[in-house]
């Protein structure tokens, strides 16, 4: 029976009351003991009763963070056996950078400009999840953020659409392989359809208003990379988008979504999305609410509280939506079923997800992803690579040194804390030798450095410095445990202070690491600052002053401001939260093993008075006074989109068009010799950046249209080409509703960051 077939006998024999229950989904979670209670509005204790029942009734057919393999059979098996017509249950979860093994978080997985890193990375995470019993990732999250007091600008992939489009693909890519069903992968859900990084004043939830340009030119790219990597499912967004709720915007997802760009799979809420429909003033009540939603296209509504899908059989009633909208909404859920092979095989083998979860393999790659994603932003007098022969001692100092809990960044829960690498950990298993492996007292079982540890140990030694900074209001995750530890017992501020400064003093080289707690970053964690928290600062400063060479090593998710440090630091490594194997990876950059190669994935501001700001702003009155916009700022980023250093040194030379002008349907080749003119090999992301001098509308200053990431040996050339074509040139036209290709003269740019100087032109002509 073909699988149209096979959804049309089910469907022809459910009840409208049947139908409703494929149409939800509900949040099932047992909270770890101890845990604080919940921000959101259940009791805990009853939740997971209540789902079961209403599972084993078909009143629900889908679950999400369900994560252990004996409770996913456990609930699978109520469904089946429950349901009249056998019809097994679609489990979900946020996979956003791992489940067992944490992945760097998706900014800075982005950061590494590698397709094939972050596809390999979600490969792990897919396979891990399915063992497990998940078979849908909430994720890719493809939101452009151009606002980093966002808390979320740390799931995605940072402010660029072209960038984003190639992160969104690969990360479709890796979820599902190459078609829904493959084995040990599971559907890819690219969100929030649409614009949610756009909210006002960067905080969570607010309402978004993007013009017509923006939203085809900036926000929807990387959804249509993801469509067309063949992502099964999409998901709405919180807040109210051009005035309408997003989650009830017919516009957004019949016309947009499936007409436009031609979606085919299902459409699910976010958490509560169909109820806040009553929040926003625009449905009436949940039964209004179900049924706008089902109306504007949305399949699955993900609920955390009592469903409005429940109410969808009174609405049919009463003609507020009708059975052909209900089915198309029930045959795309069940299609997602049938393909992922749940009918054949409901359940998952509780050995064999374990020995998945413990697969060394996927260590591996989550080392090399965090080296591949760490950003080196400065390295005055080629301070790094630290020579461990050459070393007596390192100081290592700040809370986040040792912290496993950060290391591994927010949006994770299946975690092992125990086999989390943090940095010290990390530099005392790659430099210290054999005995002083481990963080604190626990030695974690697991560094797996790739390298052996070298002969000559390093005094390695470690003051938190200061104290670690709390979050004043509840988090959406504090339910879930595991956060961020608090200080130890006894802890005396000002002479751990002293501790860590005079710890620096008489150290060969200091290592500092700040940055924000994960806490601090995320959903319903945005800033309205972008300083290093609490007195991290003072202590860098301090450290600076004992004349010790100090690195820094930055573990955050959005950029902060890091003016003072720019100025005084020799050398900064941005490391983003870099996950299980964080500290092995840290270890490696700054010894020299690998070379920091990753790029900054948006303008780092200089402060927080200056966001929003992107490299690809158009331009007005008075161009040469760009950069004193502000009286009392410059108004040019601390580091430019694109920008990160190696240990190698790169030149550009060489820059060619194939054809000094085609016709707007021709596709010029654009050509760079680029060598390592450095003494070691090492990586650099080729970056083109287009300009259209004038056309039919303002066009940005320069747009990123294709990068590579090379690998070039000591004295090694390379040359690099790229097209462009109608595609990189084409954009969307407000004043004539349209995709436009103009005919113009453009400036094409190839170099190492969005400032690349050398340039070349080319016409478009008729
Ligand atoms: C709300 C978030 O906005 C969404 O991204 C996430 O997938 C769901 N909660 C489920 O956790």
């Amino acid at each position: 029976m073909t699988i149209d077939a096979r959804v049309e006998e089910l469907l022809s024999r459910m009840t409208p009351a049947e139908k409703a229950g494929q149409l939800t989904q509900y949040f099932y979670f047992r909270l770890p003991p101890g845990a604080p209670g919940p921000v959101l509005d259940i009791d805990p204790d009853e939740q997971p009763r209540m789902v079961e029942s209403q599972l084993a009734q078909s009143a629900v057919g889908s679950l999400l963070f369900v994560t252990d393999p004996a409770e996913t059979n456990r609930l699978q098996r109520l469904a089946v056996e429950g349901n009249r017509l056998g019809i097994p249950a679609l489990f979900g979860f946020d996979v956003i950078h791992g489940l067992r093994t944490v992945f760097p978080v998706p900014i800075a997985m982005a950061a590494s400009w590698d397709p094939e890193t972050i596809e390999a990375g979600q490969v792990v995470a897919a396979r891990e999840a399915r063992a497990v019993g998940v078979h849908w990732s909430f994720a890719p999250m493809v939101d452009v953020a151009r606002d980093p007091r966002w808390g979320r600008i740390v799931e995605g992939a940072g402010e660029d659409p072209f960038l984003g489009a190639v992160v969104a693909a690969a990360q479709v890519r890796g979820f599902q392989g190459p078609e829904l069903g493959t084995p040990e992968r599971i559907i890819a859900g690219p969100k929030h359809f649409a614009g949610y990084g756009y909210a006002i004043g960067g905080r969570d939830y607010d309402e978004v208003n993007i013009s017509d340009s923006e939203l085809w030119n900036v926000v929807l790219p990387p959804f249509v990379a993801a469509i067309e990597a063949g992502a099964g499912n999409v998901m709405t967004a919180y807040m109210d988008f051009n005035g309408i709720p997003a989650t009830g915007n017919r516009w957004l997802f019949a016309d947009v979504l499936r007409g436009t760009l031609g979606f085919e799979g299902f459409v699910v809420s976010d958490a509560n999305a169909v109820r806040n429909l009553l929040t926003h003033g625009f449905a009436a009540d949940l039964t209004d609410a179900g049924a706008r939603a089902v109306n504007a296209g949305v399949d699955l509504e993900m609920a955390i509280s009592a469903p409005a899908y429940a109410h969808l059989p009174e609405a049919l009633e009463s003609g507020a939506t009708d059975i052909e909208a209900i089915d198309a909404c029930v045959r795309r859920v069940l299609e997602a079923k049938i393909r992922m092979g749940l009918f054949d095989d409901p359940y998952v083998d509780e050995d064999r997800a374990r020995a998945v979860l413990a697969d060394p393999a996927h260590r591996d790659v989550a080392r090399v992803a965090a080296e591949r994603s760490a950003v080196l932003l400065r390295n005055e007098g080629g301070l790094l690579p630290l020579d461990a022969d050459a070393l007596g001692s390192v100081a290592v100092i700040g809370p986040l040194a040792d912290s496993p809990r950060d290391t591994i960044g927010p949006w994770v829960f299946d975690f092992d804390l125990d086999e989390t690498v943090t940095v010290l950990a990390g530099i005392r298993a790659r430099a210290g030798g054999s005995d002083q492996s481990g963080h604190d007292a626990s030695a974690p079982h697991s560094v797996r450095s790739g390298r052996p540890a070298p002969d000559h140990a390093v005094r390695v030694e470690y003051a938190r410095g200061v104290p670690v900074v709390q979050r004043e209001f509840p988090s959406l995750f504090d339910m879930f445990g595991g956060n961020t530890p608090s200080d130890p017992e006894g802890f005396d501020e000002e002479a751990e202070f002293r501790r860590a400064v005079d710890l620096a003093a008489g150290a060969d080289v200091a290592v500092v690491v700040v940055g924000e707690w994960q806490n601090m970053i995320g959903e319903m964690a945005s800033r309205s600052s972008l300083e290093l928290p609490g007195r991290q600062l003072e202590l860098l400063q301090a450290v600076v002053a004992t004349g010790t060479p100090v690195v820094l090593l930055v573990m955050n998710g959005r950029p902060l401001d890091l003016r003072w440090a720019a100025e005084n630091v020799p050398a900064i490594l941005d490391i983003w939260y870099p996950g299980t194997q964080g500290g092995a990876a840290v270890a490696n950059l700054l010894f020299g093993d690998v070379s920091p190669g990753g790029k900054l994935p948006f303008t780092w501001p200089r402060t927080v008075g200056q966001v929003p700001m992107t490299y690809a702003h158009t331009i007005s009155h008075e161009p040469e006074n760009q950069a004193r916009r502000y009286w009392d700022e410059a108004s040019t980023p601390l580091f430019p989109f694109g920008h990160g250093l190696s240990y190698g040194r790169f030149a550009y030379t060489e820059l060619t068009v194939d054809e000094p002008s085609t016709t707007t349907d021709g596709t010029v080749t654009v050509s760079v010799e680029v060598t390592n003119t450095g003494d070691r090999e090492a990586d650099e992301v080729v970056q083109l950046y287009l300009h259209q001098r004038h056309g039919t509308a303002s066009r940005p200053v320069r747009e990123l249209k294709g990068f590579r990431r090379v690998t070039l040996s000591a004295g090694e050339s390379r040359t690099v080409s790229f097209p462009v074509g109608p595609d990189e040139r084409r954009y969307w036209n407000a004043a004539v509703r349209d995709w436009v290709t103009d005919t113009s003269t453009f400036d094409v740019w190839v170099g190492g960051d969005s400032t690349a100087e050398l340039g070349a032109t080319f016409d478009i002509t008729t």
